[in-house]
C-alpha cells in the first residue's frame, strides 16, 4: 500500500527508540521508493534501524534552538537561512547518523538537526518544522512536499465548509443535533455549521452557567447568540452542581473528571426535561484536533490530560454513535479561519480560547502545607503543576526566580537556561510583588471554595480589563491568570499571570509583556488584601503546558 505514497513522515513521539514497546516501523518502508522524512522520534528511528547510533539525551532540549546549516545546499532546506530560530522537545539525539546520510544542520547542543540521504531520498529533522516557533518550518515541509515529493498544491480550502456540511447531514441522517455551547469560538462555530447544515428546527442549543465562568461571560454569550439570531440557544444556570462536588477536590485530574462527568449529568437531565431522550438525537460538541491529541485519543500519543470532552460518560455516548464532532479535524486556526467565512463577528472570533472546565482548572489546590524551601537557583513552590515532555505528561513543583530589575525578556531567557538544565521542574515563575519577603511564603492546602473562585474571577477581571485597554490582549493568544494557594499570614493565595503565544495551543511561547503594564497589573492585584503576591510565569510549552492543570 505505501509503494503507492509519494512520501512518507515518521513523526515524533515520547518514546526511546531502546524502548522495548516503542512504535516502530517496517525497515521496508524506507526502501519502497517514496521519500522519508522523520521528524524528531522520526529522526531518531530511522537512523536506528538503518545502523547509525541514538544517543540516551540525560539533559533535554525543550524550546527555542538556533540552526546552524553546515551541509551545503539541500532541497530539504532550501531557502532556509543560517542561524534560524527552529523548536526543539527531546532527549535522546542522534550520535552518529547511518553510512550514507550527511549532516546538513547542527545546533548548540545537538549536532544532528538535520541529516539526509538524497540518493536513498531519506531526511530527518531533531526539530520540529511542524510548530509556529520554527521560523522557516512551513517551507522546510513544502520542500518535502513539493521539491522532493513532487507533491502540487490542487486542494481548494474554499469547499471545505460544504463537506463538513455535507458530512453532517450524513452523519446525522435525520436526527436532530443538540448543542451546549460554551460562547466559545469552537463550539460557536461547530454550532453554526450544524444550523446551517440541517436547519433551526432540527439544532437546539442549551448554555450551561457552571459556576466556574468568567465575569460578565453568561450575558457576552446571551448577547451575541440573540444578535446572530440564534433564538435556538438558552441559558440554564446550574452552578451548585458543579461547584458542591469540587469543594473537597485537590487532584486536577479528579477535578477534570469531575466537571466531565456532571457536565454529562447535567446534560442528561437538561435532555430529558425537554423530552429529547424520546427523540432520535445526537449530542454536538466543538472538538478540535488538538483536544484529540492531548486526550490520548491517536494511537500513540500519551494522556498529557484528560480533555472534558472524552471523559467515560462522554465515550459511552461515541460508541453508541451519538456524538457529532464537525470539527475535529481542525486546528485552531482553522476554525477561526471558518467561522470568517461563515461571517460570525470577529469580537467572537478573536475571543481568547477558553478552557471547557473553566476557572476550576486555574484554581490551583492542594493538599500539603508546605514552606517554600530555597534551591541554588530560586525559591521551590511545592505545588504540582502539569506540563509535558516530549508527547508525555509531567508533574511538578515550580521554581519562583526573583523578578529584580530585569526586563521580561532577560527572566525568559534564564528561565529557558534553568528548564533545559534541571529536569525536577516544568515551570519558572518571577515573582513581580509579594506582600511578605519570599522565603515567608508557604503553599497552604486548599480547595476550590466560592471565595476562592470570587477572588480568581476578580483578579482575571481585572488583567482583561487591563491588558484590553492597553492593546496587549491583540497581542497574545491567550491570557491565563491562576490562583495559586501561595502566600503568607492571611492572605493565602497567589495570582500568576501566564500570556502565551501560540497559534493552536500544542505548543506555545511564553510572551514577554511590557515593564509598565506588568507593574500596573501587579500593583492593581496587590491591592486586594487577600492576594499575597503576583507572579509572571515564564514558561514556554513545551515544558509547562499553557494552564497550570
Ligand atoms: P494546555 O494547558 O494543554 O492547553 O497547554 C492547550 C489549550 O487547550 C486549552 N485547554 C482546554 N480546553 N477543555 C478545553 O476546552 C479542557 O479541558 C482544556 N484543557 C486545556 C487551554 O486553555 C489551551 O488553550
Amino acid at each position: 500500500m505505501l509503494s503507492a505514497a509519494r512520501g512518507i513522515i515518521v513523526s515524533g513521539g515520547p518514546s526511546s527508540v531502546y524502548d522495548d514497546s516503542s512504535p516502530t516501523i517496517e525497515p521496508g518502508v524506507l526502501s519502497v521508493g517514496a521519500p522519508v522524512l522523520g521528524i524528531c522520534y522520526g529522526q531518531q528511528l530511522i537512523s536506528h534501524l538503518l545502523g547509525g547510533t541514538v544517543r540516551k539525551g540525560d539533559k533535554g532540549e525543550f524550546g527555542l534552538a538556533l540552526l546552524e546549516l553546515c551541509g551545503g545546499d539541500s532541497d530539504l532546506l532550501h531557502g532556509v537561512p543560517n542561524h534560524d530560530r527552529i523548536w526543539m522537545s527531546h532527549r535522546d539525539v542522534v550520535a552518529a547518523p547511518p553510512a550514507g546520510f550527511r549532516v546538513l544542520a547542527t545546533t548548540s547542543t545537538c549536532e544532528t538537526a538535520a541529516i539526509e540521504n538524497p540518493e536513498r531520498r531519506l531526511y530527518g529533522v531533531q526539530f520540529h518544522p511542524e510548530v509556529v516557533h520554527t521560523a522557516h518550518g512551513r517551507e522546510i515541509l513544502e520542500n518535502f512536499l513539493f521539491r522532493i515529493c513532487g507533491c502540487e498544491r490542487d486542494w481548494n480550502p474554499g469547499q471545505r465548509i460544504g463537506k463538513v456540511e455535507e458530512q453532517i447531514r450524513q452523519q446525522s441522517a435525520g436526527r436532530k443535533v443538540f448543542f451546549f455551547v460554551s460562547g466559545g469560538v469552537d463550539s460557536t462555530v461547530a454550532f453554526t455549521l450544524c444550523l446551517r447544515a440541517l436547519g433551526p428546527d432540527r439544532v437546539h442549543g442549551v448554555y450551561v452557567d457552571t459556576g466556574l465562568m468568567r465575569e460578565g461571560e453568561t450575558d457576552f454569550v446571551e448577547t451575541n447568540f440573540e444578535l446572530l439570531g440564534h433564538n435556538v440557544v438558552e441559558i440554564e444556570r446550574r452552578e451548585d452542581e458543579f461547584l458542591t462536588p469540587l469543594e473537597t477536590v485537590r487532584d486536577p485530574e479528579l477535578k477534570r473528571h469531575i466537571i466531565g462527568e456532571q457536565f454529562v449529568r447535567v446534560q442528561e437531565s437538561i435532555i430529558e426535561s425537554r423530552g429529547l431522550l424520546s427523540g432520535d438525537w445526537l449530542l454536538g460538541q466543538g472538538t478540535i484536533y488538538p483536544d484529540t491529541i492531548e486526550s490520548g485519543g491517536t494511537a500513540k500519543a500519551s494522556t498529557i490530560k484528560t480533555h472534558h470532552n472524552r471523559v467515560p460518560g462522554i465515550q459511552k455516548l461515541m460508541q453508541a454513535g451519538r456524538i457529532i464532532e464537525p470539527l475535529a479535524d481542525f486546528y485552531k486556526d482553522e476554525v477561526r479561519e471558518i467561522g470568517r467565512s461563515l461571517d460570525l463577528p470577529a469580537e467572537l472570533l478573536d475571543r481568547h480560547p477558553f478552557p471547557g472546565p473553566g476557572l476550576a482548572i486555574r484554581c490551583l489546590c492542594s493538599d500539603i502545607d508546605e514552606h517554600v524551601s530555597q534551591t541554588s537557583e530560586g525559591w521551590r513552590i511545592p505545588v504540582r503543576s502539569v506540563g509535558v515532555q516530549g508527547d508525555s505528561r509531567s508533574y511538578a513543583p515550580v521554581l519562583a526566580i526573583d523578578a529584580g530589575a530585569h526586563s521580561p525578556a532577560a527572566l525568559q531567557a534564564e528561565a529557558t537556561e534553568i528548564i533545559n538544565r534541571l529536569s525536577s521542574v516544568n515551570r519558572v515563575i518571577a515573582a513581580v510583588s509579594t506582600r511578605e519577603p519570599m522565603h515567608s511564603q508557604r503553599v497552604f492546602s486548599a480547595s476550590i471554595t466560592r471565595g476562592r473562585l470570587a477572588l480568581l474571577r476578580r483578579a482575571d477581571a481585572i488583567v482583561r480589563q487591563m491588558s484590553h485597554a492597553s492593546g496587549f490582549d491583540r497581542e497574545v493568544w491567550q491570557f491565563p491568570v491562576i490562583l495559586v494557594p501561595l502566600g503568607a499570614g492571611e492572605s493565602r493565595d497567589s495570582v500568576v499571570l501566564r500570556p502565551i503565544q501560540s497559534v493552536d495551543g500544542m505548543t506555545a511561547d511564553s510572551v514577554a509583556m511590557g515593564e509598565d503594564l506588568l507593574r500596573h497589573i501587579a500593583a492593581r492585584l496587590i491591592a486586594i488584601p487577600e492576594i499575597a503576591g503576583v507572579y509572571y510565569d515564564l514558561t514556554h510549552k513545551p515544558p509547562g503546558t499553557i494552564e497550570w492543570e
